[in-house]
């Protein structure tokens, strides 16, 4: 057994603000930022002041190792957000939700989750199938629809099934992006963001408009009742269900969007999972029928995973496994950052990573190293999947829109491992009910 390694990089200083700079170049060059780092520094983890002091995980097999960690081992961060992006009260509510949720703080907001999803489970297939008609018949009587617009379709659709009510998909889309707001480890920079970056008037009314649709919801009764059952007020057990309906089910538009901009480019996946499809009457529970659909799906969200960024905390001192043979030393109280964008473009586990080939699927190994819902197991799995819905919602969003219309996108997209897709004004245009 070869010794335990430093983690490359360790020890260098660097100052709140110029940190926060690197972040700014980080996010904007999710994927080659890392690969750039890992090429200087000889190993796929390393050490990096992202807005806050972090280990960089940009391997499949360390990133499977923390994911398996109990809570003992790794947690996530005690802070309400993404290492340094906070959430921000005035957006999403005076709560905690659980996807930013560490250790036994969790299980109460989980408990709530869960039976909001388990009482929704019997409108779940008419919802989609009524807000899906919807969507339809509002982008049919439409010369454009930008892409941007088409991550709010999660949301929409979500509201519509978890709150009964409707929301527009553009303030779907937009709100979960307007819900953070930057904090280092610096108190004096705080300060100085906490003026500069506060939420324009747009992002609070925005927020207005979803809180006040929220409070119409037929359901409110159901969601009070499990309020009160996992010890929340009504006021936070409503914005729990928003945050869910909304932030949550985003993932859902992002990689629908962006499967449109990659079908697009590869055309002949479409025309095999509509040859697929066939004259099907597709309803969700049908799903996992289609063999091209989920390999087409699983690739999508191999490109375009989203959250793109996630966060633990070291609370022991281990030894971390890593996909290039050695064993890096990590230490109670270190930040990890997995950064999905580079786990899932691992060229040690994905051949020829920048290539859409949903081919690679076929073999089994491969979805070792996906981690499309996060974990494979509890702590901190999907919710949404755990209780089977998010990968069947997402295939029977591509599914319907492949079946039964047609378009162009235009202009041309490029997509990469850094931006989902480019340039952001790429629409889908000329959409029309099929022949
Ligand atoms: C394609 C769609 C989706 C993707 C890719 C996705 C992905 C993820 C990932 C990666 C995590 C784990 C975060 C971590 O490791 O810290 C997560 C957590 C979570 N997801 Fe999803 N999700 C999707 C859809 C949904 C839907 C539709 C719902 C519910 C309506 C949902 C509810 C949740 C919740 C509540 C958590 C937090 C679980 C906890 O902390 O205990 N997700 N999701």
């Amino acid at each position: 057994m070869s010794e335990t390694l430093e983690i490359p990089g360790r020890g260098k200083r660097c100052s709140a603000l110029r940190s926060l700079l690197q972040l700014r170049a980080f996010r904007k060059e999710l994927g080659t930022w890392a690969r750039k780092r890992e090429a200087e520094h000889g190993a796929p983890v390393f050490f990096a002041h992202l807005g806050m002091p972090s280990i960089v995980i940009a391997d499949a097999v360390s990133a499977g190792f923390v994911y398996a960690a109990p809570k003992d081992l790794c947690d996530r961060l005690d802070r309400v957000g993404f290492g340094p992006s906070a959430l921000r009260p005035r957006i999403i509510g005076p709560i905690r939700p659980a996807l930013v949720t560490h250790g036994e703080l969790n299980v109460a907001k989980r408990r709530l989750i869960d039976s909001v999803l388990d009482g929704a489970r019997g409108r779940f297939d008419s919802s989609l199938e009524t807000a899906f008609g919807e969507i339809i018949a509002d982008w049919t009587s439409r010369d454009r629809i930008p892409l941007q617009e088409v991550t709010g379709v999660g949301g929409k659709i979500s509201a519509r099934w978890l709150l009964g009510v409707d929301v527009d998909a553009q303030d779907a889309g937009r709100w979960p992006v307007s819900s953070f707001s930057p904090i280092t480890t610096s108190w004096l920079l705080n300060q100085v963001l906490s003026l500069v970056a506060r939420p324009s008037r747009d992002d609070r009314d925005r927020s207005d408009r979803i809180l006040e649709a929220a409070r119409r919801s037929p359901y409110l009764d159901e969601v009070h009742r499990i309020g009160r059952e996992t010890g929340m007020s009504a006021e936070e057990a409503l914005w729990q269900v928003i945050f869910l309906a909304i932030f949550n089910s985003k993932a859902i538009g992002l990689l629908t969007a962006a499967a449109l901009a990659q079908l697009s480019l590869a055309p002949r996946w479409a025309e095999a999972i509509r040859d697929e499809l066939g004259g099907t009457e597709l309803k969700p529970a049908d799903m996992d029928r289609f063999g091209i659909l989920h390999k087409v799906y699983l690739e999508c969200g191999r490109l375009f995973s989203a959250p793109k960024i996630l966060y633990r905390e070291a609370l022991r001192d281990f030894d971390l496994p890593c996909g290039d043979g050695h064993t890096y030393r990590i230490l109670n109280g270190d930040t990890l950052l997995l950064s999905m964008r580079s786990i899932h473009y691992d060229r040690r586990v994905f051949s020829s990573p920048n290539t859409f080939d949903p081919n690679r699927f076929d073999d089994p190994e491969v979805l070792r190293h996906l981690f499309l819902f996060g974990p494979h197991d509890k702590p901190y799995r999907c919710a949404g999947d755990d209780q089977g819905y998010s990968a069947v919602f997402s295939k029977y969003v591509l599914a319907r829109l492949l079946q039964g219309s047609d378009w162009e996108v235009a202009p041309r997209p490029t997509v990469s491992a850094d931006a989902d897709f480019s340039p952001e004004d790429t629409a889908l245009v000329s959409f029309r009910p099929r022949a």
